[in-house]
């Protein structure tokens, strides 16, 4: 059989497959899922930030016009607690008590007979307060803070030593703000119940996580609870864990014995699908006057809700990043009266990388040295948390590509020395990466007695390509055209998958949808070997190679036949096989996973006037490892490259420090980057396969993002002199 590493290094760009149901509407979206008999559900929330309720007022809500039931902490039925999930997150139980952590927490569930109705109820519902002052700021000293939550702070050499003894040292402080995942599709969920058996639609990028938080919450066999989500709709990391709002939702449609659908509102959606913790990072680098590094310390706070967790180390990749002798990394979390944060677009690396990227174009400057040549000066080819050697890293190649694609060598060092007209024009750099992920997953690979393929797992596809470029994994594996093969997702009941995030579902699911075709082909060559009237009589798997729908000796097409010939001669409908796939195993491996890399190369206009900010060319030069597919791999960067402008230009979510409500819930006041503030964006693929994993890929989904906004705010820099060290930049910073 062939192997993937006899493949080029970038798969054909195929369209995605999905695409004529996405852009004719056929597409089922979680909102548009309707059932007989379905009631509506409207949520209530808190217009308190901290505090206790002491009395709900119902009354008014419960004698509305079609109002079905009003749940709240005072009459809801009794629940189990959700599994932690994989980052060790457990999802927070609804109306659980009288306590009050948040603005904007759920407090009553309204369900009614129309979704007017709902909506209209929801309005009648008051509670009155045992109000608290509550602690929103980050540095309050009266914030409760976890220390090594995660067990993630590392530590070599003597860090502090080295600082002190530095040719040159650069110690600066950097913020990232509070921003919202804000996907374009609504979260919605519809459940319905038969007996003990539960049906949801939801918005999620991991149905098998919701199915066991359900099934845990409930007190069911996870075989009693599918969860269904064909499509999704974005989820930016805000569909990793099943939210209050979807057990809420469950909850009252067992209780009325009737389907209860949701549908999140905008502003909603800021309070109950997470968002991205706001920070503040402590970066001191030390180096020689030739500026190789000598110490790294990089420390963080950044904030959580009350009582939930969220996985979010900054610093982690500050301890891998660059060669290094002597490195701190540390990671504290304050407890903060805000709604629970979640994993958004490339979670601590993108806030991380910013300090980290800063500090060494700081560095860069101070010592005269090229930012470019700063960091090609400090790489290593060996882990150095483990010094194993990296299964696969082409950085260096990144920068030489990416410096070149740009014309990084036209570019004046002296900051505020290159205009155009009234424009501030500024270079700016940074490296990019994010560590590998993968979970366990399983896949089911069928052939049908037409020839025809159908590959499935539970996993999602939340804009990514999932679809389409596991069906071109299946399709070259079985040998088959690609339209002969159909990849299915999104339904609890198939093979378990690993979440839709970290980067990690094209590489672990790959690797089971690979083992599934490879287990299926032998399953046909097991059939034919034994077979007098098989061309493959005798033949062996190990020797057998599958092309246009055929499996035949290498290189022999008169010793092959066709699927459907083996199937229908055996009187079989169809063959299935199971495959499956765990993450690698480095220690076994002997290497590190290296995961993706890039470098990120940003042009901005500056009007020196006015302070305006424009990205005028950006350029991302990415290490991915094996690209399945480079319409939907470029697809991938360019999106983490808009939400890279986002977070360094725009998006920013505005508590008001007295109330703790959040002042800009809406698509008007929130601002994400929009075509007007984003140029076209050159995207270019080094590197090669990577060894170390199955599919040979590491991953390209949040790399894109990762670097963008120390590349833009090193930009502003050389365009204007000022170092902005807090994120969003804003004009008002300018002037
Ligand atoms: Mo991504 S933030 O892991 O969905």
């Amino acid at each position: 059989m062939s192997t993937v590493e006899s493949r080029p290094l970038v798969g054909t760009g195929v369209n995605r497959v999905d695409g004529p149901r996405k852009v004719t509407g056929t597409a089922p979206y979680p909102m548009d899922f309707s059932v007989p008999g379905q009631a509506y559900g409207a949520l209530v929330q808190s217009t308190v930030a901290a505090g206790r309720i002491v009395r709900m007022h119902t009354d008014a809500a419960e004698g509305a016009p079609g109002v079905l039931s009003v749940l709240t902490h005072e009459n809801r039925p009794e629940v189990g607690a959700g599994p932690m999930t994989a980052l060790g997150a457990s999802p927070p139980s609804p109306l659980r008590n009288d306590r009050i952590v948040h603005h904007g927490q759920h407090i009553a569930f309204v369900v009614a007979e129309t979704p007017e109705q709902a909506v209209a109820a929801a309005r009648l519902v008051h509670a009155d307060y045992d109000a608290a002052e509550p602690l929103l700021d980050l540095r309050d000293p009266r914030a409760e803070t976890l220390v090594d939550p995660w067990g993630t702070d590392t530590a070599r050499g003597d860090a502090a030593a080295a600082l002190e003894s530095a040719e040159v040292t650069v110690r600066a402080t950097y913020t990232t703000a509070d921003n919202t995942n804000n996907p374009l599709g609504l979260f919605a969920t519809l459940a319905a119940w038969e007996g003990d058996t539960l049906t949801v639609h939801d918005t999620s990028q991991w149905p098998s996580m919701v199915r066991a938080t359900l099934s845990a919450v409930f007190g069911i066999p996870e075989s009693a609870v599918r969860v269904l989500v064909p499509y999704v709709g974005g989820g930016f990391g805000a569909g990793l864990r099943a939210w209050p709002h979807v057990i809420l939702t469950a909850m009252a449609a067992r209780l009325i014995k009737r389907p209860v659908k949701l549908v999140l509102t905008r502003p909603q959606m800021f309070t109950s699908i997470g968002h991205r913790p706001s920070g503040v990072q402590w970066v001191s680098v030390g180096a020689t006057r030739e500026g190789d590094l000598t110490a790294v310390d990089h420390r963080s706070l950044s904030s959580l809700s009350m009582e939930e967790t969220d996985f979010e180390p900054f610093s982690s990749g500050s301890a891998f990043a660059y060669r290094c002798a002597n490195v701190v990394t540390q990671d504290r979390q304050a407890r903060l009266n805000v709604a629970v944060p979640t994993s958004m677009r490339a979670p601590a690396e993108a806030q991380g990388n910013f300090a980290l990227e800063s500090a060494l174009d700081e560095l860069a400057r101070d010592l005269r040295v090229d930012p470019v040549e700063l960091r090609r000066r400090n790489h290593t080819d060996v882990d150095p948390r483990n010094g194993l050697p990296w299964s696969e890293k082409a950085l260096l190649e990144c920068y030489e590509a990416g410096a070149r694609r740009f014309g990084w060598a036209d570019r004046n060092p002296e900051p505020r020395s290159m205009r155009d007209g009234n424009w501030l024009v500024g270079y700016g750099m940074a490296s990019a990466w994010f560590p590998y992920f993968a979970q366990p997953c399983a896949a089911q690979a069928t052939i049908n007695s037409d020839g025809s393929a159908l590959v499935r797992s539970a996993a999602t596809d939340i804009g990514t390509g999932t679809y389409t470029v596991m069906a071109q994994l299946a399709a070259g594996e079985l040998g088959l055209p690609l339209d002969l093969v159909r990849f299915d997702l999104g339904d609890s009941d198939m093979p378990n998958s690993m979440m839709a995030g970290g980067s990690g579902l094209t590489g672990g699911l790959g690797n089971a949808v690979h083992d599934a075709c490879r287990r299926l082909v032998r399953s046909f060559v097991e059939l034919a070997r034994g077979d007098a009237e098989s061309p493959l009589q005798g033949a062996s798997p190990d020797d057998v190679e599958c092309t246009g729908g055929r499996i035949q000796l290498a290189g022999r097409p008169d010793r092959g036949e066709s699927y459907a010939a083996v199937l229908a001669r055996h009187k079989l409908s169809e063959l299935t096989a199971n495959g499956s796939s765990t993450p690698p195993d480095a220690e076994e491996l002997g290497m590190s996973l290296a995961g993706a890399y890039g470098a990120k190369f940003v042009e901005v206009r500056v009007d020196a006037d006015l302070g305006l900010i424009r990205v005028s060319r950006v350029v991302s030069a990415i290490d991915g490892g094996r690209i399945l597919n480079e319409k939907t791999a470029r697809s991938q960067i360019i999106g983490g490259t808009v939400g890279g402008i986002g977070m360094a230009l725009l998006e920013d979510t505005v508590t008001d420090p007295r109330t703790g409500r959040i002042a800009n819930g809406t698509f008007g006041d929130y601002l994400v980057a929009v075509n007007a503030d984003v140029p076209d964006l050159d995207v270019i693929f080094v590197g090669e396969p990577d060894r170390g994993t199955a599919t040979a890929t590491k991953g390209v989904g949040e790399v894109g993002l990762v670097g963008i906004p120390p590349a833009i705010a090193n930009a502003v820099y050389h365009a204007t002199g000022k170092r902005l060290r807090d994120l969003p930049i804003t004009l008002d910073a300018l002037l």
